[in-house]
C-alpha cells in the first residue's frame, strides 16, 4: 500500500517536471513575433472568451468592470477591448473607441456595441504603438490587457502619450502578489500560462506607470494581491 502510494507520488512529481520543461522550453521571439502570435491565440478563442472569463469576474473581479468604466470622462480609449465586456458601463456621454489586436475579438464587440445600442469606435490596432496623436484622449482605460501584451511597459507609455496632459489611466489588472506563497505559486505556473494562453501572471503595471511619468492618484489590491485597481494622472 505504501509503495504504490510512493509509486503515484514519484510518478506526479515526474509528471508535473515534464510539464514544468516543457512550458519552459520556449524558443526566442521578438516582440513583433509575439504580439503576432497573441493575434492569434484571440482570433482562435474568440467565441469561447465570454464564456471562459465570466467565471473569473465573479470569483476575482466583483464590481471591477463597473469600477473602471465609470472612471471614464470625455474621449476616452480602451486598450484590448476584447468583446467590449467593458461596454454596458460606461457613462452615456463618454465618447469612446476601442482598440484591440484580434479582428474576432473586435467582431464580438461589435455586436456587443450594437446590442447595447452604444455608439463606440472599434478598430484593429497595437497598445505598443497606438495610431492616434499626442493628446488625444482624456482616459485610457485597460482591464486584464496587459498580461498579455508582449510590452506592457511600452503599451503604458503610448497611453502616457495619448493622454491629454490631466488625463487619466484607469487599469484594472491581475499583477504580481506581494504574498510571497502566493507568488511562488505564481511563478510556478506563469511558463504555463504563457505557454498556453499568452497569460503573464507576475505583471507589476505600477512599475510602468511610475516610469512613463504618471502620477497614482488611486491604488487597490484585492484578492490575495492579485488584483489592482489603478488610477493614475498625466501631469498638467
Ligand atoms: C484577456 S483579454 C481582455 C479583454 C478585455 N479587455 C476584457 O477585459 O475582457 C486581452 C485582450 O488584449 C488584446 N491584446 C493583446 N495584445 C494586444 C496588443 N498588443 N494591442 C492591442 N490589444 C492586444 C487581446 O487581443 C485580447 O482581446
Amino acid at each position: 500500500m505504501r509503495g504504490r502510494r510512493l509509486f503515484l507520488w514519484a510518478l506526479g512529481l515526474l509528471g508535473a517536471l515534464i510539464l514544468w520543461r516543457l512550458a519552459s522550453q520556449r524558443s526566442p521571439v521578438t516582440p513583433a513575433e509575439e504580439t503576432e502570435q497573441v493575434r492569434r491565440f484571440y482570433d482562435r478563442i474568440a467565441p469561447r472568451y465570454d464564456s471562459w472569463v465570466q467565471q473569473f469576474e465573479r470569483v476575482i473581479l466583483e464590481d471591477g468592470r463597473r469600477w473602471a468604466a465609470a472612471q471614464a470622462r470625455g474621449e476616452t480609449l480602451e486598450i484590448g477591448i476584447g468583446t467590449g465586456r467593458n461596454l454596458p458601463y460606461y457613462p452615456a456621454e463618454v465618447r469612446l473607441t476601442g482598440i484591440d489586436v484580434s479582428p474576432a475579438m473586435l467582431e464580438l464587440a461589435r455586436e456587443r456595441a450594437r446590442q447595447l445600442n452604444r455608439p463606440v469606435e472599434l478598430r484593429a490596432g497595437d497598445a505598443q504603438a497606438l495610431d492616434f496623436p499626442d493628446a488625444s484622449f482624456d482616459t485610457v482605460v485597460s482591464t486584464l490587457s496587459l498580461c498579455t501584451i508582449p510590452d506592457p511597459a511600452q503599451a503604458v507609455r503610448e497611453a502616457a502619450r495619448v493622454l491629454r496632459p490631466g488625463g487619466r489611466l484607469i487599469l484594472l489588472e491581475h499583477v504580481r502578489s506581494p504574498l510571497l506563497p502566493i507568488r511562488v505559486i505564481q511563478r510556478l505556473l506563469e511558463p504555463i500560462t504563457v505557454r498556453l494562453e499568452h497569460d503573464h501572471l507576475l505583471r507589476e503595471p505600477l512599475e510602468d506607470v511610475g516610469a512613463a511619468g504618471l502620477m497614482v492618484e488611486q491604488l487597490e489590491r484585492s484578492r490575495l494581491g492579485l488584483v489592482e485597481r489603478l488610477v493614475a494622472r498625466k501631469p498638467a
